[in-house]
């Protein structure tokens, strides 16, 4: 079965890029039905229409308030029938109501070893705390900022001398294999949110799972 879905960004767009890339070279049994975004000059829009693919662009000010314009993105959003909303890089809170009948079908990604460093500036809030792991995680979307049950993450070391743009440039690419992974998973059924718990294959995972070295989802060594 071929996962129809839909993202949601509001700025560059790689992790956006990766899944064209997943989806072109047919790793991952999907098909991106839909690209939204809060900003109209948005590259991730542009990289959207260079692969052909529909996309919507809603600027909030046209909307007298956050559960308004969550409600018209969220209804255009559902009339393309996606099975998983994808947010990647989408900046925004999201309307707890609007947001409920999503709740299992809608994953995110965020640069940071989640409960650690919710909202912005993950890097460098790491980098001040003399962390010695970073990483990413990709986790259900609940109307928490940033706090929904955590699928997956990926580690890096933090090394002597990072500062947040080098710690970014090398977090991002595992960034992208970590989504895409998580995804495909998804589609294949095994992952799901059961209450407040990921289940994996049947199981309630105890830990998030951990992208090994060579790319593949396991649980934690
Ligand atoms: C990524 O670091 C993602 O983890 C975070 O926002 C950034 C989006 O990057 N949520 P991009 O727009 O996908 O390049």
């Amino acid at each position: 079965m071929t996962l129809r879905i839909a993202v949601l960004a509001s700025g560059r767009g790689s992790n956006l890029g990766a899944l064209i890339e997943a989806e072109r070279s047919r790793h991952v049994p999907i098909e991106i039905v839909l690209v939204a975004s809060d900003k109209t000059h948005a590259q991730a829009l542009r990289r959207a229409e260079e692969a052909g693919i529909a996309t919507l662009a809603l600027d909030p000010c046209g909307y007298p308030d956050r559960a308004g314009f969550d409600a018209d993105l969220f209804a255009r959003i559902a009339d393309q029938a996606p099975d998983l909303m994808v947010l990647a890089g989408f900046m925004r809170i999201l309307d707890p109501a609007v947001l409920a009948p999503w709740v299992g079908r809608a994953i995110n990604i965020h640069p940071s070893l989640l409960p650690k460093y919710r909202g912005l500036r993950t890097h460098e809030r790491a980098i001040a705390a003399g962390d010695t792991l970073h990483g990413a995680s990709v986790h259900f979307v609940t109307p928490e900022l940033d706090g929904g049950p955590v699928i997956a993450q990926v580690e890096i070391p933090l090394e002597t001398g990072d500062t947040p743009a080098t710690l970014a440039a090398r977090l991002l690419p595992l960034e992208h294999q970590l989504l895409i992974e998580c995804v495909r998973f998804f589609a294949a059924g095994r992952v799901a949110l059961r209450g407040d718990s990921v289940v994996c294959d049947g199981r309630p995972l105890a830990a998030p799972l951990r992208l090994n070295s060579v790319g593949e989802l396991g649980a934690p060594a």
